[in-house]
């Protein structure tokens, strides 16, 4: 079920009709439901049952501080990629022992970090950032506990910028030499091998190259048993598909029915990354038309809402629905227009050349699918403000983030 439904003729999240909320926090704002973040959640707890498994929730999707300590009560762990994230997965009450630290390039500082937090696992993903971790922790006289995410190669048939576990990917360790960098991890005194990580890629849609790449660690986990390095841990990071549009991805138990058996039999406690299915469909972007502007050559509505608020559409050329809040706009004539809003650049659309139900000025629209790399990629580009967050609990609502003032914007910098 959808958790955002027309409800007496106006679009709701939950039980709270958008146009109230827009009339307490103003445009643009994100709406997220407290039900669908759960319910996204208890997908992969349902589906993982049967095994040892920590669903580690990946922070870079909406690492808003509401959000996560909802996620954080309902015993979701956390998939960092800085110091940053590191600390709000701690503020948002996530256990350490659930952390997960993946990412390409941590710095000294953010091992340190780490290490002082006592997180369950750094996945590691160059044998220079090896040395490096291992002589971290000597300093400070610990043990890190390490998997090594290694690249299996496989195709995961998504946007090129979003595919990591290619041969040409900047992530990992190449499947070929994985098993020689496990013997030089095993030798090195500061670290503890523990589990094999992967990811290869976000937005997929088909669970075959999950699969295949999942087989390729268990093989890898056999080997390395074999000169006695135990694997206690498979990650097997995130990347399932949500429906923006029309894409059928997997539900969570056609995606563990493909996984498990593999899984099963390596008898290892199961670690996940989601970031997309659990918060993508729990969060809109609420936005008022601002204008109507027909050039001869195309119509455009100007809405509030940016590329700084939204960038997905700019830089993926990736679809998201858009819906009337007042239920009537539905029946009003189609026509084709860009959707785009102030910013100065003509990369700056929200939907292009889309067919929407005719819209008026002063409209209140919803941009769909907005929970996942939304806020969480927003920014302050032509000095906009971000956005408010709302957080929809049933008939209740918390703002788990103010809109930013102008002050905001300037703090830290010095004129002179
Ligand atoms: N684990 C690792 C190591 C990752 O790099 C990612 C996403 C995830 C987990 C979570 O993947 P998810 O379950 O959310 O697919 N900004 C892009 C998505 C970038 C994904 C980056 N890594 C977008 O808006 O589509």
């Amino acid at each position: 079920m959808s958790h955002f439904d027309y409800r007496d003729s106006e679009l709701c999240c939950e039980q709270v009709s958008l146009r109230a909320l827009a009339t307490v926090v103003g445009t643009p704002a994100y709406v997220y439901s407290k039900a669908a973040l759960l319910e996204g959640l208890a997908g992969y707890h349902r589906a993982f049952r049967d095994v040892p498994h920590v669903v580690c929730y990946s922070v870079k999707a909406n690492s808003n501080l509401g959000v996560m300590s909802v996620l954080a009560k309902a015993g979701a762990g956390a998939d960092i990629v800085s110091g940053g994230e590191l600390y709000r997965a701690l503020r948002a009450g996530i256990s350490p022992k659930k952390i997960i630290f993946s990412g390409v390039g941590k710095s000294r500082d953010e091992m340190r970090e780490a290490l002082k937090a006592e997180i369950l696992m750094f996945n590691v993903e160059s044998r220079s950032e090896l040395r490096v971790l291992d002589e971290v922790a000597l300093e400070m006289g610990v043990r890190a506990p390490i998997a090594l995410r290694v690249n299996p190669d496989v195709d995961p048939q998504t946007h090129p910028y979003i595919a990591t576990g290619l041969k040409t990917s900047k992530f990992g360790i190449p499947h070929d030499e994985a098993l020689a960098a496990y013997e030089d991890a095993a030798k090195m005194r500061g670290l503890e091998v523990v589990g094999a990580d992967m990811h290869i890629g976000s937005q997929l849609t088909k669970a075959t190259p999950v699969a295949d790449a999942v087989a390729r660690v268990v093989a890898l986990v056999k080997a390395l048993r074999e000169r006695a390095i135990e694997i206690r841990m498979i990650d097997i990071g995130g990347g399932l598909g949500i429906r923006y549009r029309d894409e059928t991805p997997p539900t969570h138990e056609e995606y563990a029915t493909v996984l498990l058996p593999a899984l099963r039999e390596a008898g290892v406690t199961v670690l996940l990354e989601p970031g997309r299915s659990i918060a993508g469909n729990a969060g809109i972007l609420l936005t008022r038309v601002l204008y109507r502007k027909d050039t001869g050559a195309k119509k455009f509505v100007v809405i509030d809402a940016a590329m700084n608020d939204l960038i997905r559409p700019s830089l993926y050329g990736a679809f998201h629905d858009i819906l009337p809040v007042d239920e009537a706009g539905r029946a009003r004539a189609r026509e084709t227009v860009d959707v785009v809003g102030p910013i100065c650049e003509s990369g700056d659309f929200l939907a292009k050349d889309r067919e929407l139900a005719h819209v008026e000025q002063d409209d209140l629209l919803a941009l769909m699918s907005a929970g996942a790399y939304g806020f969480a990629m927003a920014s302050n580009y032509n000095t906009r403000p971000r956005a408010a967050e709302v957080l929809v609990d049933g008939n209740r609502y918390t703002i788990v983030r103010r809109r930013e003032t102008y002050e905001d914007l300037v703090a830290g910098e010095t004129p002179l």
